[in-house]
């Protein structure tokens, strides 16, 4: 007997139209990341961010339908710290586009580094191997090392403490597939997001990098608090960007009163801290009875402990699940950019002419 799955979505899939109606979108500006590495959320402009998560949505919704699109390219994923979602959705954004794949997980026992030999020698040999290299490393600098030798563009996928650019691209695909208004110039004040942060930017590299991006959004952002264990949970260089943003914001150890008010919350509670997984900021704790805005969104990068209760999944305030489903499709989106394809899109495109969307393609 044939089985079936009944399962339905759990939160909310705002729809991926919602980033293509009637614009155009102009993929030139991805032009200036061809051929670089992707380390760090600094590097990209509101306006290219906005064209990835176009792209993106071009993916999603079916609206283009490029399944060979990396066809040709093999890409290596080099993982030398545990991974469900990063590792799998980049090698299935690969995959769904015809890309091969040379997939390394467990990296410190699967490579050289478990006989002593340096990242940066095994980067000079990913040269040889691959196209582009996907990394994750439990050390910050590792990127910098495994560097010396690379020839081929690396993605961070997260380095220790540090940073991880494409959770943040996943994290404002799925904000702006919810609220695309942010797309616009300046919203009126009292549509502008009310942003909150359960954790602690400085020491959480998902939270670092969703902070900077949102930094790109600061003109549709009202105010960011930042509820923390910490006294500063930012560190010397995010707390300078904040201030030179001039947007309102705070930090406080007092979830209380603060959630309440949220449009946006971002939380996480595990830190990769010296050699290890620590958890900070458990004690901020979302349920269902918790007293949210009625239509308050709640991301989370993943893995969980106790801080978001599973009594959530159900609810309204989910954009967590689509949020890491949607991550798939920007890294499409990415790679595509990265390894030259965007400019081959050209009359492969495939849109549903109601929408009269037109693409301007470099
Ligand atoms: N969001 C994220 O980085 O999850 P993984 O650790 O499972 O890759």
């Amino acid at each position: 007997m044939k089985s079936r799955t009944t399962n339905k979505f759990k939160g909310i899939k705002p729809d991926p139209e919602n980033l293509i109606r009637n614009d155009n979108i102009d993929f030139s500006l991805l032009g200036e990341i061809v051929g670089r590495s992707v380390v760090t959320v600094d590097q990209f402009s509101r306006e290219m961010v906005c064209a990835l998560c176009r792209l993106a949505a071009l993916l999603e919704s079916k609206k283009l339908e490029l399944t060979d699109a990396l066809k040709g390219n093999i890409i290596i994923t080099a993982f030398f710290e545990p991974s469900t979602r990063t590792r799998l959705s980049f090698e299935s954004a690969a995959l769904r586009q015809e890309a091969k794949i040379i997939s390394i997980p467990e990296g410190a026992r699967n490579t050289g580094v478990a006989k002593g030999e340096s990242l940066s020698d095994i980067g000079e040999m990913f040269n040889a191997y691959g196209d582009l290299v996907v990394l994750r490393h439990t050390q910050t600098e590792a990127i910098a090392e495994i560097g010396e030798n690379l020839r081929i563009p690396l993605v961070n996928a997260g380095n220790g403490s540090g940073e991880h650019p494409t959770q943040a691209l996943a994290d404002w695909y799925a904000i702006l597939k919810w609220k695309p208004a942010i797309l616009n110039e300046e919203l009126p004040e009292s549509e502008k997001i009310n942003l909150g942060i359960l954790g602690s930017p400085g020491s959480m590299r998902a939270v670092n990098s969703f902070l900077r991006m949102a930094l790109l959004f600061k003109d549709n952002i009202q105010k960011i608090t930042i509820v923390s264990e910490l006294a500063d949970p930012l560190g010397e260089e995010l707390n300078q960007l904040l201030a030179d943003a001039g947007i309102p914001w705070l930090c406080t150890h007092d979830m209380e009163g603060t959630v309440e008010d949220l449009d946006v919350i971002y939380m996480n509670s595990i830190a990769f801290l010296g050699d290890s997984y620590k958890a900070m900021d458990s004690n901020f704790k979302l349920h269902a009875g918790s007293p949210l805005k009625e239509d308050a969104i709640i991301l989370h990068p993943l893995a969980r402990l106790g801080e978001l209760d599973h009594s959530l999944d159900d609810s309204r305030h989910n954009l967590y699940f689509d949020q890491a489903h949607g991550a798939v499709f920007v890294r499409q989106a990415l790679y595509m950019a990265v390894l030259d394809r965007v400019k081959d899109i050209g009359d492969r495109i495939n849109v549903v002419k109601e929408n009269e969307l037109e693409l301007q393609t470099v």
